[in-house]
């Protein structure tokens, strides 16, 4: 992968592993998509309870990093329009194909980057499942000012995340480079954001619900 971008050699990556990404979980990341994926549906349940949709044709969810679309898929219910978005085609293949096995019509699947979404147009809330670990603490920084500026009433993003410190480095930060908590706690705080929860599924994997100060 010499020569190429660190998002574009992420890409390869995940085209390489989207055939069998689906099989290959671990009961932790099934704990945070779970959790990710309970924050976010009941920040969009409360729409209608004195919270408005920033569009008038209704919710809109963002999943960024949304590989297969395992939290895209999950909420489709959720949102009048879910939008994922990912570097990966090779993931966002698989993510088109479940939706149209499933007869989802409310969920598209498209390129697009942490720092560049490549979607105009109201958000109600974000998500990210296990993906923003692929970018460095400035980059995630930079994502995370990316995120504000679209102006979600929330983002619950759920990752390896470093509530404690490993005593041996525990991953390859050219692939993988888990923050701090504290480092994201405050990303998100300067971005704007209120952190309205914090789950610990193990000292390096989390979810964090941030909600934009009003
Ligand atoms: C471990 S997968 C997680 C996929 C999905 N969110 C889930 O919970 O199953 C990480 C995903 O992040 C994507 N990714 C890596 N870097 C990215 C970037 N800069 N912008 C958007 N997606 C990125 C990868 O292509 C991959 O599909």
């Amino acid at each position: 992968m010499a020569g190429m971008s660190d998002v574009d050699a992420h890409a390869e990556r995940f085209d390489a592993k989207a055939a069998d990404y689906d099989d290959s979980n671990s009961p932790e990341y099934r704990a945070c998509l779970e959790l990710v994926i309970d924050h976010a549906r009941e920040l969009l349940r409360r729409s209608g309870d004195g919270v408005t949709a920033r569009s008038d044709s209704g919710e809109v969810l963002l999943d960024l990093g949304t590989g297969t679309g395992a939290v895209a898929l999950a909420l489709a219910g959720e949102a009048d329009r879910v939008v994922g978005r990912d570097v990966s085609e090779g993931m966002l293949e698989r993510a088109r194909r479940k939706a149209d096995e499933r007869g989802v019509g409310t969920v598209s699947f498209d390129t697009g980057r942490f720092r560049e979404p490549a979607y105009e147009g109201p958000v109600d809330v974000v998500t990210s499942n296990y993906a923003l670990h692929h970018l460095d603490d400035a980059g995630k920084r930079e994502a995370i000012g990316t995120i504000a500026a679209l102006e979600p009433r929330a983002f619950v993003l759920g990752d390896l995340i470093y509530f404690a410190e490993p005593d041996e480095p525990a991953h390859d930060p050219s692939v993988d480079d888990p923050a701090t908590v504290g480092h994201l706690a405050d990303a998100l705080t300067d971005a704007g954001f209120v952190l309205t929860a914090v789950e610990r599924v193990t000292d390096g994997i989390g979810v964090l619900v941030a909600e934009r100060a009003r």
